[in-house]
């Protein structure tokens, strides 16, 4: 039952709109009839006003700097969860008891294998590669590999693909890292955590045992859980748009994956980090304050600002923390973090950070713990995409689920050439 009504005025005609209240958070307007009652459609390019779908997943107040995960906060989880168990969370919308957990961990961690065929798929790809461009390749390929789980009308199928997709993707991207470097692939370890499974197919090599540094552990833990969803960012809607088509999960993850490439979305923290390796010492801070600020010229302080946040982003403060915990555990003082604390503290005294409510996001801080720990820049973007297959996997799952879902086809404002006749080419 709507709570309300909005009354939209189009010429001379009034029309009046259900007004939908979700359980916090704004309002919304209900337009789904406005073309069929008044021929006209809503303008909003980059959807900065459009709500694509219902979601009881992941809360977002941007102004207060607030993100929930099935109404927990993120801190909380980054604190004291784990990764299989914020998994499990964002897929199944509650924490599981102490025997759901052990089944879903062990669910997971009997699907961490890839089928032996794909290896043979990433020696198709040349060495200098960029990681995502074999994710994208690879995880599109696990729809040739796993037939039995493509059928997007059995929900077993469904959360079998899931499983795969979640369990799978350590794998892949480690893999995609040892295929760049020209190291032996490393089978998974299952009786390792999920995070220190990942480390060592990264870091480890066949010649000898490899042991999980638990700091590096927790921070890439955090790390994880950090990136695990964010309600419908550009990515997340790439993979239900994909999937509103009926395409099979690992299609549409694929699909999220190529979104997430971006330098605007999940490429940003590797800009953030060459940014803090260009102003190089805390001295020339200024000189790149007064650029950020300089209407004429394009740079932006890169890890400062949000679509959504206009608030400190709260994964920036967990990310501070952990980027100093990791420093102090491997005794590297890094002249890029001291260079970021001073950029942060200046840019949130300066008015024009102020005024336009620009703080540091998540990848502000997590460049500089990635680096620390030994990953070369471009597989940040594929740690990113690793973490958000749980957000892209859930938020899959319901759109699949929701009765009200149908094919994404959003209209535009059409301003090309009217209706005119063909000429022939020797005609023109
Ligand atoms: N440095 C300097 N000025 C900025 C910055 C920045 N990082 N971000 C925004 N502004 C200014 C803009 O110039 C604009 O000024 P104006 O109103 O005078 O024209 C104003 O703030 C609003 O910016 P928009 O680009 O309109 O805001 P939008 O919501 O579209 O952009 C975005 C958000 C893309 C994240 C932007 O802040 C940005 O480019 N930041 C740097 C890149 C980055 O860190 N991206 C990571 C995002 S987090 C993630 O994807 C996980």
């Amino acid at each position: 039952m709507p709570d309300a009504n909005a009354t939209l005025k189009l010429g001379n005609e009034e029309k009046s709109f259900p007004v939908l209240s979700g359980s916090v958070g704004p309002d919304v307007i209900d337009i789904r009839k406005l073309y069929a009652e008044t021929g006209a459609f809503t303008y909003d390019p980059g959807f900065t006003s459009t709500g694509s779908c219902q979601s009881a997943i992941t809360y977002i107040d941007g102004e207060e700097g607030v993100l929930l995960h099935r109404g927990y906060p993120i801190d909380q989880l980054a604190e004291q969860s784990t990764f299989p168990e914020v998994a499990y969370l964002l897929v199944n919308g509650e924490l599981p008891s102490k025997d759901e957990l052990d089944q879903f961990t062990y669910t997971i961690s009997r699907h961490t294998m890839l089928h032996e065929q794909l290896a043979n798929f990433y020696r198709g790809f040349r060495r200098d590669a960029h990681p995502m461009a074999i994710m994208c390749g690879v995880v599109g390929a696990l729809s040739a590999f796993y037939h039995d789980s493509t059928d997007i009308t059995d929900p077993k199928q469904r959360m079998i693909a899931s499983h795969r997709l979640i369990a799978k993707m350590p794998t892949i991207a480690a893999m995609a890292y040892k295929y760049t470097v020209g190291q032996p692939f490393m089978y998974p370890d299952n009786s390792l955590s999920y995070t220190g499974n990942f480390l060592r197919m990264t870091f480890g090599v066949p010649a000898e045992p490899y042991e999980v540094n638990p700091v590096i552990e927790r921070a890439m833990r955090r790390i994880f859980i950090l990136h695990a969803d964010h309600e419908q960012n550009a990515s997340t809607s790439t993979v239900r748009l994909a999937g509103s088509s009926g395409a099979n999960p690992f299609a549409c993850i694929a699909a999220g994956i190529a979104c997430l490439w971006g330098p605007a979305h999940g490429g940003a923290n590797e800009a953030a980090l060459n940014m803090l390796r260009e102003i190089g010492r805390p001295e020339r801070i200024p000189e790149y304050i007064a650029r950020a600020k300089d209407k004429d010229d394009p740079f932006r302080l890169m890890g400062f600002g949000h679509r959504v946040y206009k608030n400190f982003d709260p994964r920036a403060k967990v990310m501070k923390a952990t980027a100093a915990e990791v420093l102090k555990e491997l005794g590297k003082s890094d002249p890029v973090l001291d260079t970021a604390q001073e950029l942060e503290q200046l840019a949130l005294q300066d008015e024009y950070f102020i005024e336009k409510k620009l703080y540091p996001n998540v990848d502000f801080y997590s460049g500089v713990i990635l680096n620390a720990i030994g990953f070369p820049t471009d597989m940040f973007t594929a740690l990113f995409a690793l973490a958000r297959t749980v957000g892209w996997v859930a938020q899959w799952n319901e759109m699949i689920s929701d009765p009200e879902q149908k094919i994404g086809r959003p209209r535009q404002l059409y301003v090309g050439e009217p209706q005119r006749d063909y000429v022939p080419v020797e005609q023109r």
